[in-house]
């Protein structure tokens, strides 16, 4: 019998892990992100990630489409921008600042709101349930100096420069 889903999601909630905001660029050009907490380094020689993405994620295609993404880990105070690219908004970049990594397979980098950024071409696209499992050579990226992550635990987000209760 397979676990209720339910059950499932109240123990992967304790889990504690950063928030991303993981990009692509469409065909067009135009950009797409999806906030994310399933990432994991997967390899150093050669540096490898994975990130797991639902099949149903407007996200998807472009991310088969540029061959790449780039992962965008939140910094602190920024958590309307988890709430707002959690969402099925279409414009979500509107009012938002970024750049084009110089890996023309990368996605869009939110320089302004990123604790540290990497920019991913493809390796392997794994189905795995409803999501897609991918894997990406990491080309690119930085840590951003005096920006702290942005974690999410038990549905919650957690400023780690807040005071502990
Ligand atoms: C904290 C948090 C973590 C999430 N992690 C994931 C994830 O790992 N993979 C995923 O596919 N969706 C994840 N989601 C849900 C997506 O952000 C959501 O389905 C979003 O609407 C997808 O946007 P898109 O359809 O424009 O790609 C997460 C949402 C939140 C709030």
């Amino acid at each position: 019998m397979p676990l209720a889903p339910d059950l499932f999601r109240d123990i992967m909630a304790c889990f504690p892990t950063g928030v991303a905001i993981v990009t692509a660029r469409e065909a067009d050009d135009r950009p797409r992100g999806l906030t994310l907490s399933a990432f994991c380094p997967v390899s150093l020689e050669p540096p490898l990630v994975l990130v797991c993405v639902d099949r149903a994620s407007n996200t998807l295609p472009a991310l088969r489409a540029a061959g790449g993404f780039t992962v965008n880990f939140l910094a602190g105070g920024r958590e309307h921008l988890a709430v707002l690219y959690a969402s099925k908004a279409d414009e979500k970049f509107e009012g938002i600042a970024w750049s084009v990594p110089e890996t023309p397979e990368g996605g869009p980098v939110l320089h302004q709101d990123c604790a540290a950024y990497a920019v991913c071409v493809n390796r392997q696209a794994i189905e795995a349930g409803d999501h897609w499992v991918f894997i990406g050579e990491v080309r690119e990226g930085a840590v951003i100096a005096g920006r702290l992550p942005l974690v999410y635990h038990r549905r919650a987000f957690l400023d780690l420069a807040d005071p502990v209760p």
